[in-house]
């Protein structure tokens, strides 16, 4: 079937639905500063296991779900939502479809998260990572996430462009994968409201359990913010896309390999050797559609390289393009047997993923927030230089949290192997933990520095909330 679109009419132009944008970025900020709180609260319980003060809901076991729902699923999913409803209205020049179901989609969202935060400290948990939370809150997310999907579709649908721009492929990419993983994964026996057995025993359970983890890292980590990438940098930038075909054979190339290097994270495991060595042979791979679009991201400044000493937003949006590259060829090569066997269950595993979480995601999230903001409050930004300093601060922040982890880890990793002459080990877990604490200090300095500077963001925000109306950008709007 082809489908063909004529020119549009001349008409006004469109009114955007951009309340529910300002909903999901305030929501976005708090979220982060929220889950941030709690990863800092993690780290200095690793550093001192005592501040759990004997409490179930305050032990490592229950705040670290909570830590990783409220970063990738609350700030994550609230940014990627404020972030879509907003490019999606602008490339299809068309207002958002639907405007009960957007603020359903928003309601909905919220209540969610307020019940994640209310079961994971309490206990209630399918102990699936990343998918922990109990069968009533998975139907829920469910049925938000399809209307999320047909918003966005239906807007697609009534676009008045011709042409669907690439942010829109990732995003659509991001809705289809994860609403395919999260029901095949989350299909369990429920026995009571608060507990369900997943529908998979044994191995297929873990396999089935990483094609959703790594996709989910994937789809949402990924390709969600890849999709923020292409519409906030070029646009923060005042510029083209470096290539736009190169844009083009990045998202094909990247959702291809993507959903095959789930094994990854079962190497060694009772998983049959082809299957890991599949998923092994598919990450290497997945090195090149990682440096194609963070080559797309940064050339897309070629002749341009002096805004960034100006302007702090970029700057941003270019150190995520550049952790986006260090990350995944990093996860390139983790996920070697050789290399897997001395990082798996370490400290450089937790590197590998705040690396991407603080290097990539947060930074580009940041950066697009920064530029959302004033647009959508029509007021000039309250202090450019305070961007500056958050930057700076983000930045040393993630550098002292990844680079203690890589040390501990890798160090972690030679104890644990090392044997006396006899063949028995040469250090007891105990003395491994005890070789960790000053690297966990740093990691908790790195870790504060990085929540102070999006504290500095919401003072910022709030601050430029209350400017004097600036004329100009309410039409830049
Ligand atoms: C080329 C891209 C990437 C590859 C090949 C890759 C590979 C890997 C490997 C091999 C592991 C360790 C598995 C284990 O030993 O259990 C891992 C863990 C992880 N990676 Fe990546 N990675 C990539 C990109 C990213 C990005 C961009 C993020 C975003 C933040 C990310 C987030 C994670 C997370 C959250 C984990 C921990 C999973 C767990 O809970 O065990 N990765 N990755
Ligand atoms: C102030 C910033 C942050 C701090 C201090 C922090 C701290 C922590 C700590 C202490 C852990 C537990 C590590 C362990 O099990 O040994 C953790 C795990 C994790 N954090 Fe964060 N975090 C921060 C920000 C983020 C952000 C922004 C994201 C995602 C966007 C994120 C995603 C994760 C994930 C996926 C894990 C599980 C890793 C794994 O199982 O391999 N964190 N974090």
């Amino acid at each position: 079937m082809s489908l063909t679109l004529q020119a549009p009419p001349v008409t006004a132009p469109p009114t955007y639905n951009d309340t529910i944008v300002k909903h999901f970025t305030a929501m976005a900020v708090v979220y982060a500063i929220v889950g941030m709180l709690v990863g800092v609260y993690l780290a200095a319980e690793l550093a001192f296991p005592s501040l759990n003060f004997g409490l179930p809901w305050l032990s490592f076991g229950r705040l670290r779900p909570l830590h990783t729902n409220a970063v990738i699923y609350a700030f994550g999913g609230c940014t990627l939502f404020a972030c879509m409803y907003y490019s999606v209205q602008r490339t299809c020049r068309v207002r958002l479809w639907g405007d009960k179901l957007v603020a359903f989609t928003f309601w909905g969202w919220n209540a969610i998260i307020v019940a994640a935060v209310i079961t994971l400290p309490l206990g209630l948990s399918q102990a699936k990572e990343y998918a922990e939370l109990e069968w009533p809150i998975d139907l829920a997310i469910a049925v938000v996430w399809v209307a999320v999907t047909v918003v966005f579709v239906m807007t697609l649908v009534k676009r008045r462009e011709p042409h669907i721009y690439v942010s829109n492929w990732f995003f659509l990419a991001m809705m289809i994968g994860v609403a395919m993983l999260h029901i095949i994964n989350n299909l369990a026996y429920p026995v009571s409201w608060g507990k369900s057995y997943s529908a998979y025993a044994g191995m297929q359970d873990g396999m089935v359990q990483w094609w959703f983890g790594h996709n989910a890292v994937g789809f949402v980590l990924t390709a969600g913010f890849l999709g923020v990438m292409y519409y906030f940098l070029p646009k923060q930038a005042q510029r083209p896309i470096y290539s736009y075909r190169l844009s083009v054979v990045h998202f094909w190339s990247l959702v291809f390999i993507y959903i095959w290097a789930g094994p990854h994270h079962l190497l060694y495991s009772p998983l049959p050797d082809w299957a890991q060595n599949l998923g092994m042979v598919f990450s290497v791979a997945l090195i090149v559609p990682s440096w194609g679009g963070s080559f797309n991201g940064i050339m897309t400044l070629r002749g341009a390289w002096g805004k960034l000493r100006t302007d702090p937003i970029l700057k941003f949006m270019l150190t995520a393009m550049a952790f986006y590259a260090m990350c995944t060829t990093e996860g390139s090569l983790l996920s070697v047997r050789s290399v897997n066997s001395l990082s798996h269950f370490t400290d450089w595993t937790i590197a590998h993923v705040h690396s991407g979480a603080l290097g990539w995601v947060t930074m580009i999230s940041v950066g697009a927030i920064y530029h959302l903001w004033p647009r959508l409050v029509d007021r000039p930004l309250y202090s450019l230089k305070l961007v500056n300093w958050h930057f700076w601060i983000s930045t040393i922040g993630t550098v002292l949290y990844i680079s203690s982890l890589w040390i501990a880890g890798i160090m972690q990793g030679l104890m644990w192997r090392q044997l006396k002459d006899d063949g028995s080990l040469a250090y007891s877990f105990v003395q491994t933990m005890a070789a960790m604490h000053p690297y966990y200090l740093v990691r908790l300095v790195g870790g504060g520095l990085f929540l102070a500077g999006m504290v500095l963001m919401a003072y910022n925000l709030v601050r430029t909330s209350y400017q004097a109306v600036s004329e100009d950008l309410a039409h830049a709007a």
